[in-house]
């Protein structure tokens, strides 16, 4: 019995990963390259949370903590879900872990059997099918459409249900479409879920950044029933520009955290000590709100300059953002034309590729992230670079010739 395992054997490579390590070589050659590929706010962690950690490392906070977190930090989130989403969580129902992607990990390992199956919603983040996988679990799209605004509705949801459904995933803001849900169209997706007994994992990761009115709702508000059995995932990575930092975590009912907890004490134990307090600050500190506001501002502006210069282009459609800091651009047009550098433009990836080589503007395609006619462009860069990227993408679609 030789050999790697299945579950590793099922997890899919990245596309996405060879574009960006191209561009990146690209760049490190001296070549000015654009990227639209970035996943993370460009902006420095701020002052006040480095400070934080500064503080915690002079005190010798560099010991081990509870596994779940400590308690300081959880007693903070504790305080942020009731502060922004009128949500009462007890410290022993939140788990902090490395990194919302880890949180993600542990829910679904925590939850998941073999062959049981969680509703993803496409587009989607391109990790979630995986981390299904990886936990033996079965993958079952939806696949939204642009007309709805890429967002599920109950009816596709409802046909989506099976006796083996286990979790439904929602991710909103959701990356990559810049999706937001209203909060009469969660209501709607939890009156389906109300009378049964699946899960409901809501990664709102995104949450802070959002650029349409009315307030931020979360789905595990909608009754207590839902709120049982929705696992909220959130973290201070896109929030507070602190990716590298590590500190996700869950929100969900006292079982699920101590299922979740114990899955973390035997493969990662707590998540790095000096990052914890840090996000403690992060939450705690009067300059939060206005270092959120004016990150929100903004990627507000570039999302409106991104709009502008993308309806100047002939042959590509978009659909208008209202989260996150992406938008998702329709290149179907783009399909079977030969670009002016000879490239054959016969998928996404092909597109991509050829738009890094001729033009040198890195974008992400979008086979992963179920959407294959589709790129992903970032915002999380300069107003100028944006401006100089899009007239650089608007000359290679409009050269392309069929
Ligand atoms: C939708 C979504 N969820 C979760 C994550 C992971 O966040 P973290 O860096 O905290 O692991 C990302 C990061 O790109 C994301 O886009």
């Amino acid at each position: 019995m030789t050999g790697i395992a299945q579950r590793a054997k099922r997890v899919s490579p990245s596309l996405t990963l060879e574009i960006t390590a191209k561009a990146k070589k690209m760049k490190a050659e001296g070549k000015p390259v654009i990227s639209f590929g970035a996943g993370e706010p460009d902006f420095n962690t701020p002052e006040y949370i480095v400070k934080a950690a500064e503080h915690a490392l002079e005190e010798g906070m560099t010991k081990y903590t509870p596994a779940s977190g400590t308690d300081a930090l959880k007693q903070a989130i504790a305080l942020k879900f009731k502060k922004d989403n009128t949500l009462e969580y007890d410290s022993k129902c939140i788990v902090v872990s490395n990194g919302a992607k880890h949180a993600l990990y542990n829910a679904f390992s925590a939850l998941v059997n073999p062959g049981e199956e969680v509703i993803i919603p496409a587009p989607f983040w391109l990790t979630y099918p995986e981390l299904v996988k990886l936990c033996d679990g079965v993958p079952v799209y939806v696949h939204t459409k642009a007309e709805n605004g890429f967002k599920m509705t109950a009816d596709e949801l409802k046909s989506a249900l099976t006796n083996k459904t286990k979790a439904v995933l929602i991710n909103n803001p959701c990356n990559p479409t810049g999706a937001v849900y209203t909060r009469a169209e969660l209501e709607s997706l939890a009156k389906v879920l109300e009378n049964t007994d699946v899960y409901i994992i809501s990664d709102e990761i995104y949450e802070k950044l959002t650029y349409t009115d009315g307030e931020y709702y979360s789905i595990a508000q909608y009754s207590e029933n839902i709120k049982d059995r929705t696992v909220v995932v959130n973290g201070v990575s896109k929030t507070y520009s602190m990716t590298g930092w590590r500190i996700g975590y869950t929100a969900s009912n006292a079982e699920v955290a101590k299922a979740i907890s114990s899955i973390q004490s035997h493969t990662t134990s707590n998540p790095n000590s000096i990052a914890q307090y840090a996000a403690q600050e992060a939450y705690l500190h009067s300059e939060g709100e206005s270092f959120l506001e004016s990150m929100r501002k903004t990627f507000d502006e570039r999302r409106k300059l991104m709009a502008e210069k993308l309806a100047e282009i002939k042959g590509v459609d978009f659909i208008y953002p209202e989260g996150a800091f992406y938008v998702m651009v329709h290149i179907k047009n783009l399909l079977g034309k030969t670009s002016e550098g000879g490239a054959e433009l016969n998928s996404a990836y092909n597109v991509a590729t050829a738009l890094l080589g001729e033009k040198m503007v890195a974008a992400i395609p979008c086979e992963s992230f179920g959407a294959p006619e589709y790129l992903r462009l970032s915002y999380a860069i300069s107003k100028e670079d944006i401006a100089e990227g899009l007239k650089r993408f608007k000359e290679f679609a409009e050269t392309a010739k069929r």
